[in-house]
């Protein structure tokens, strides 16, 4: 089977979240079930500053969009371990940027860059040899694929024939834009209507990828359920409702070489389920010199590692901090990067308690894995969360998480009671109420079973050998594939 991946970010070339680990380790886990895999991505400027053993091809070809012609260059890149192919599209106007998507607003010609890119990713496919049986596209930035797939390049070479897969990341980015965007589409006007790509008067492209690709899929079961329904649909649980039949949850994996503890070289020690407490030491002595202290402070660490959106419940950790910083329970740290506001509002927390509160503002990859390996307690308290990657790279390391209980947070996370832990099952801290005291809750009891030594190492020891790796995911996605490809098209509605 011949599977082309389209996505707007992947490790190791460009990462603002999840999607990017997702695209990065997705292809290679399916070229080991033996899919030949194809990835296409932007070549944004950051992607050439990374040392990757990036080549320009000659190939290159001009892209319609709009009026306007726009010319695709395009790079290849081989990764030690992958034999799968990676494309890359250049365009400097739409790509050579200081971010990928805009610092912090989103750039103003969104839509531009990304029907440029997804345009280009189909029209680079039907340049390739052989057919494609497979196009997966992910969240709105490729959105319009499958509606070019069927709509403008289904006589194409290579392309015409492939059956299109949309995965949901995330139901709140939707790549909404004013109508007369839809002129730079190519796509012909009858199809800017409420069942087809409109959405309360402007282009969506979610929704259009949503109607036209084959199947969809998104991150997790729970979250599958979730968007057919308000408020986790956004907008979109009607249309979602609609193509439940065609809709599946596939919980993500996680890329095992680069989130293990025994072989990661952001970390000063390396360790197994064995010898947990000595490497976790030692990543504390590193960590705490890190950030500023003479030595690791021995109460219970307390992190937190992701986007600073209203998704994560960045609120509820403040008010978290505000409520137990006091207490001497235990020591915060904070890292990460987004909504100006919050980022303002964890400095001043982190000024008010600075023995007991680190903030870090900022994206770093070598923190996050050492924050991993040193904390006790992650905090996932997210609003909604169609899969997260945390709280599984937290079980690799032994650090155990304390999450709401929605989209794949309920789906990977089992409370810890009295039964679970007879069962063997438990393997986090879970709270339902999106408030407050709920997290506080919850991290108490965390905190306090932190202080029953040989309980908590069992914890830790059972959740160090759940295997979350991408094997068993990426086969449920080869299953989707073959469901796909025996099963017909599905037929381009005429909305009168
Ligand atoms: P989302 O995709 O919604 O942001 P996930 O939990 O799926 O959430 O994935 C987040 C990924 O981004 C993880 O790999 C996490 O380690 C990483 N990450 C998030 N914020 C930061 C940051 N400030 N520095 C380094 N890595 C980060
Ligand atoms: C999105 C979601 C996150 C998920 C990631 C990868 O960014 O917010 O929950 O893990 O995509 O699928």
């Amino acid at each position: 089977m011949r599977v082309l991946q389209i996505a707007s970010e992947a490790v190791p070339f460009a990462k603002t979240g999840g999607l990017a680990d997702v695209a990065g380790a997705l292809p290679v886990a399916l070229q080991q079930l033996g899919c030949q895999t194809t990835l296409v991505l932007p070549a944004y400027r950051s992607v050439f500053g990374k040392g990757l053993p990036i080549e320009q091809t000659d190939l290159r070809f001009p892209v319609a969009v709009g009026t306007r012609s726009l010319e695709a260059t395009v790079f290849t890149c081989r990764l030690p371990g992958d034999d799968g192919q990676i494309f890359l599209i250049g365009n400097d106007h739409c790509f050579d940027r200081d971010s990928l998507y805009g610092t912090p607003d989103d750039y103003a010609d969104n839509a531009e860059r990304f029907i440029f890119f997804s345009r280009a990713a189909l029209e680079l496919a039907a340049r390739q040899p052989e057919p494609f049986d497979i196009i997966h596209c992910h969240d709105w930035q490729t959105g319009l694929v499958p509606a070019y797939q069927k709509l403008l390049y289904s006589s194409w070479p290579t392309i015409g024939q492939a059956r299109t897969v949309l995965t949901i990341h995330n139901m709140a980015y939707q790549g909404q834009f004013w109508h007369w965007d839809m002129l730079l589409t190519g796509f012909h006007w009858k199809y800017f209507n409420w069942q087809q790509m409109e959405f309360y008067g402007q282009l969506n492209m979610l929704k259009a990828g949503i109607v036209f690709a084959d199947k969809l899929t998104t991150v997790s079961p729970t979250y599958a359920r979730e968007i057919q329904m308000a408020p986790g649909g956004n907008g979109l649980e009607g249309v979602l409702a609609g193509r439940s039949r065609d809709l599946v949850g596939i919980v993500n994996g996680i890329d095992t070489n680069t989130w293990n503890p025994h072989a990661d070289a952001h970390i000063p020690r390396h360790y197994s389920a064995d010898d947990v407490d000595d490497g976790k030491y030692t990543a504390r002595v590193a960590l705490a010199a890190r950030l500023g202290h003479a030595a690791p402070d021995p109460r219970p660490l307390v992190a937190f590692v992701g986007r600073l959106a209203e998704q994560k419940g960045v609120g509820l950790i403040l008010d978290l901090i505000n409520r137990m910083a006091g207490s001497g329970l235990a020591h915060f740290v904070i890292l990460g990067t987004g909504d100006p506001a919050s980022e303002q509002a964890l400095r001043t927390v982190a000024a008010s308690y600075p023995d007991t509160v680190d903030v870090v503002i900022g994206f770093d990859e070598t923190l996050a894995h050492l924050i991993q390996a040193a904390a006790d307690i992650l905090l996932m308290p997210s609003q909604y969360e169609p899969c997260g990657l945390a709280q599984l790279y937290a079980f690799r390391y032994g650090t155990i998480p304390v999450v709401r209980a929605t989209g794949g947070l309920a789906d990977t996370v089992v409370d810890t009671n009295d039964q679970t832990l007879a069962d063997g099952t438990a393997s986090g801290f879970v709270f339902e109420a999106f408030e407050s005291a709920a997290l506080e809750e919850a991290v108490r009891r965390a905190v306090a079973a932190r202080g029953d030594q040989d309980r908590w190492r069992e914890l830790v020891r059972r959740v160090m050998e759940q295997d979350w790796s991408w094997q068993a995911s990426a086969r449920r996605y080869r299953e989707v594939y073959e469901q796909t490809l025996a099963a017909p098209s599905v037929a381009v509605a005429d909305v009168e």
